[in-house]
C-alpha cells in the first residue's frame, strides 16, 4: 500500500477564459494533516470541487487511494471515501440532524425492494455518539436544519466528517463564521481525525489555527501552487509573503 493518500497531477481548471486553477501537483500522504492558504481567489475551492467529483477538472490526473479516479459527482467521491465539507455547505434544511449525518447512508430497519423503514432509534443513537465524540452540542436532535444558527450548522456538517471512517477528510474553510467557542470545538474534531490517523486538508485564513493544526502548508496564488512548507521550516510571515506574492522562492518542491 503507498504511503500516498492522494496525489493530483497537472491539475487544471478553467472557467472559459478564467485560468482559476493551473497544473497543480500535489500529494497527500495517509495520516497527514495539510492546510492550503491562499487570498481570496487563489483557487482553493475550486481545487477542492476538482477532487471531490463536483467538477470535472479541463485537465489533469487525480489518484486516490492508489487509484487514478473520474468522479462524476461528489457521492461518488464520497463513496471512495472523502469526506468533504464545503465552502458553501449542503445540508437539508428541511431535514433534522440525524437525517443529515447519513444523508447517503441511512440505516433501515426493514428494506426489502422498494419498501423500506428508516431505523430512526439506530441513527438517533450514532448521531449522539458521533457528536458526544466531538463534543460539538446541539439543543435538541430532532430540529430541522433550517431552524439551526450557522455555527450549529457547520459543525453538524463537521460533526459527520467524524462520524464515519473515512479515508480523507477536506474542509473548506470551517471556521470562517464561526465563534470562539464552536471554532474551539472544530478544533478538537480536526485533533480527533489526526489522533485517528485519518487525513486532511484544511482550507483556512487563520494563522494560528493553522500553526496549531496542521504538519503542512500549501499555498496559492492566482491558481497556482507557490509554496509547500512543512511547519517547523516556515512562519506566519513567510507564508504570508508567498500568499501576497512577495516571496516567489524557490520552484514548488516536495515538503
Ligand atoms: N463557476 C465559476 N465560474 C467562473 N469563474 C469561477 C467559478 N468559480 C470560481 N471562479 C473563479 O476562479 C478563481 C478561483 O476561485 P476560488 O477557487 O473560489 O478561490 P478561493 O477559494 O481560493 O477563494 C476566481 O477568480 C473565481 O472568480
Ligand atoms: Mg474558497
Amino acid at each position: 500500500m503507498s504511503d500516498i493518500i492522494l496525489e493530483t497531477r497537472g491539475l487544471t481548471k478553467h472557467y472559459g477564459g478564467v485560468h482559476a486553477l493551473s497544473d497543480a501537483n500535489f500529494t497527500l500522504r495517509r495520516g497527514e494533516h495539510v492546510a492550503i492558504m491562499g487570498d481570496n481567489g487563489a483557487g482553493k475551492s475550486t481545487f477542492v470541487r476538482q477532487i471531490t467529483g463536483v467538477e470535472q477538472p479541463t485537465r489533469g490526473q487525480i489518484i486516490f487511494d492508489g487509484v487514478e479516479q473520474a468522479f462524476d459527482g461528489p457521492i461518488k467521491a464520497r463513496e471512495a471515501g472523502i469526506e468533504t465539507v464545503f465552502q458553501n455547505l449542503a445540508l437539508a434544511d428541511d431535514l433534522d440532524v440525524p437525517s443529515n449525518l447519513f444523508l447517503g447512508r441511512e440505516k433501515f430497519r426493514f428494506k426489502l425492494g422498494p419498501f423500506s423503514i428508516l431505523d430512526k432509534k439506530a441513527m438517533l443513537e450514532a448521531t449522539k455518539a458521533a457528536l458526544e465524540k466531538t463534543a460539538v452540542k446541539i439543543p435538541s436532535l430532532s430540529n430541522t436544519i433550517r431552524n439551526m444558527s450557522g455555527g450549529q450548522r457547520q459543525c453538524v456538517a463537521i460533526a459527520r466528517t467524524a462520524a464515519f471512517k473515512s479515508k480523507l477528510v477536506i474542509m473548506d474553510e470551517p471556521t470562517a463564521a464561526l465563534g470562539v467557542q464552536e471554532t474551539a470545538q472544530v478544533e478538537n474534531i480536526i485533533r480527533t481525525l489526526k489522533e485517528a490517523g485519518e487525513p486532511l486538508i484544511l482550507i483556512s485564513h487563520n494563522m494560528r489555527q493553522v500553526f496549531d493544526l496542521v504538519d503542512r502548508i500549501v499555498v496559492f496564488r492566482r491558481g497556482r501552487i507557490v509554496a509547500n512548507l512543512r511547519k517547523e521550516d516556515t512562519d506566519g510571515q513567510d507564508v504570508v509573503a508567498y500568499i501576497t506574492g512577495a516571496k516567489t522562492g524557490s520552484e514548488y518542491e516536495a515538503a
